[in-house]
C-alpha cells in the first residue's frame, strides 16, 4: 500500500510538473546558487523561504491574489514574506536585493513596470534564483536569457473579447439609441501593463468583428483606480450624456467607480447604458447579481496563485524553461447574470 501511494505520488507530482509548461528535467544543482543554500531533490517538500514582491498593495484585485499566495505556500510549509512595492519600480528592484541577500529559495514578482522586467530577469538570473513573475508579462525575448524563469498570468486579449462578446449578448448588440453604432467611452487601467492595451483594443474588436459599427467617444486612464474610474465617468457622463452607450471599464474596480456617477446621472445599466468590467471582485459580482453591471470577466486569482506555486515549485525541484515556452495561461471566464451565482461564495 506504502508503495503505491509513493508511486501514485510520484506520478502526480509528474503531471502536475508537465501541466505547468516547465520542461520537467531535474537539473545538478547549480554551482552559482548562494553557498548558504540547501539543494534536496524535492525541496518542495522541505518548506523553503519564498519572497513575494508584490507591484502595489493598494490595487483590489493583487490583493485578492496575493491573500491567495501567501495562503497557499503557507499552507505548503514555505515561509513566505510578502512586500509592497508601493508602485515603485526602484523600492521593488531594492526588494529584490535584499530578497536575494537573504537567501531565498525562489521569488515570486509582480513588476511594478513591465519596461522593468529586463533588469529584474538579470538580476535574479545573476543570482540564480528560481523566479516567478506575475500579472504583468514580459516578451519573450526577455525571459528566454534565463532558463529558470517562467511567467504566470492570463492572455489578456481574452479578457477583452469576452467583455465584447457580453455587449454582443445584449438584445440590442449595445445600439440602445438604435442610431447603427455602439456608442462607448473606454475607462483604461494602467497602459504600461499590456493587460490594459490589449483589453481596450480587444473588447472593441470583438464587436467590429462581428459587424457592429463602433463610435469612441473617449478613452481615459484610470490606472485601475476606482476613485479614478467615477471621476472619469462622471466627467464623460456630463459631456456626452445619453449619447453614452456601453462603458467599457478594463478592470471591476474602475467599473464600480463608473456605476457610482452612472446611478448618479440618474441612468440604469441594463436598460439605458451597458457597463462591463473584469476581474470578478466580489463588489463586482453583487453588482452583476444585481442588475447593475452587464457583465464581468474572471480574472482567476486563486487560479494563477495556485498555477504560481506550481510553477515555483517545478523550478525548485530543477524545472527549466525553453525560449518561446516561459508564458503559463490560465483561462479567463465570462461572468453573466446567469452564471454570476457559480462565482459567488
Ligand atoms: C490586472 C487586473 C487589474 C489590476 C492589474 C494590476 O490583471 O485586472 O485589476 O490588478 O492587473 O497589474
Amino acid at each position: 500500500m506504502k508503495k503505491f501511494l509513493a508511486l501514485l505520488l510520484t506520478l502526480v507530482m509528474v503531471l502536475s510538473l508537465a501541466a505547468c509548461g516547465g520542461d520537467t528535467q531535474t537539473e545538478e544543482p547549480d554551482t552559482e546558487e548562494p553557498a548558504d543554500q540547501t539543494q534536496t531533490e524535492e525541496p518542495a517538500a522541505q518548506g523553503g523561504t519564498i519572497g513575494v514582491c508584490i507591484y502595489k498593495f493598494d490595487d483590489a484585485f493583487m490583493t485578492t491574489y496575493r491573500n491567495a499566495l501567501q495562503e497557499i505556500l503557507e499552507g505548503k510549509g514555505y515561509t513566505v514574506t510578502v512586500v509592497d512595492g508601493n508602485n515603485d519600480q526602484a523600492k521593488q528592484n531594492e526588494q529584490i536585493n535584499t530578497f536575494i541577500t537573504q537567501g531565498v529559495d525562489a521569488l515570486i514578482i509582480n513588476p511594478v513596470m513591465t519596461s522593468a522586467a529586463a533588469t529584474i530577469i538579470d538580476t535574479v538570473k545573476t543570482a540564480g534564483i528560481p523566479t516567478v513573475l506575475i500579472n504583468r508579462e514580459p516578451t519573450a525575448d526577455e525571459m528566454a536569457v534565463y532558463d529558470k524563469l517562467v511567467y504566470v498570468g492570463c492572455d489578456a486579449s481574452q479578457s477583452g473579447t469576452m467583455q465584447g462578446e457580453l455587449i454582443l449578448d445584449t438584445p440590442n448588440k449595445g445600439d440602445i439609441n438604435g442610431d447603427g453604432k455602439v456608442s462607448y467611452i473606454m475607462i483604461q487601467g494602467d497602459p504600461e501593463n499590456i493587460d490594459a492595451k490589449l483589453r481596450t483594443e480587444y473588447s472593441v474588436k470583438a464587436l467590429t468583428d462581428a459587424g457592429v459599427e463602433v463610435e469612441q467617444l473617449n478613452l481615459t486612464r484610470g490606472d485601475w483606480d476606482r476613485e479614478k474610474g467615477q471621476t472619469i465617468c462622471a466627467n464623460d457622463l456630463a459631456q456626452f450624456g445619453d449619447q453614452v452607450e456601453v462603458v467599457f471599464c478594463n478592470n471591476d474596480d474602475m467599473a464600480i467607480g463608473a456605476l457610482q456617477s452612472i446611478q448618479a446621472a440618474g441612468r440604469k445599466v441594463n436598460e439605458d447604458i451597458y457597463l462591463v468590467g473584469v476581474d470578478a471582485l466580489d463588489a463586482a459580482l453583487n453588482e452583476v447579481q444585481a442588475g447593475n453591471m452587464t457583465g464581468t470577466v474572471l480574472n482567476d486569482a486563486n487560479g494563477q496563485a495556485a498555477k504560481a506555486v506550481e510553477c515555483m515549485e517545478g523550478l525548485l525541484a530543477g524545472d527549466t524553461y525553453a525560449a518561446g515556452e516561459q508564458s503559463v495561461y490560465v483561462d479567463y471566464v465570462k461572468v453573466t447574470p446567469e452564471n454570476v451565482g457559480d462565482f459567488m461564495k
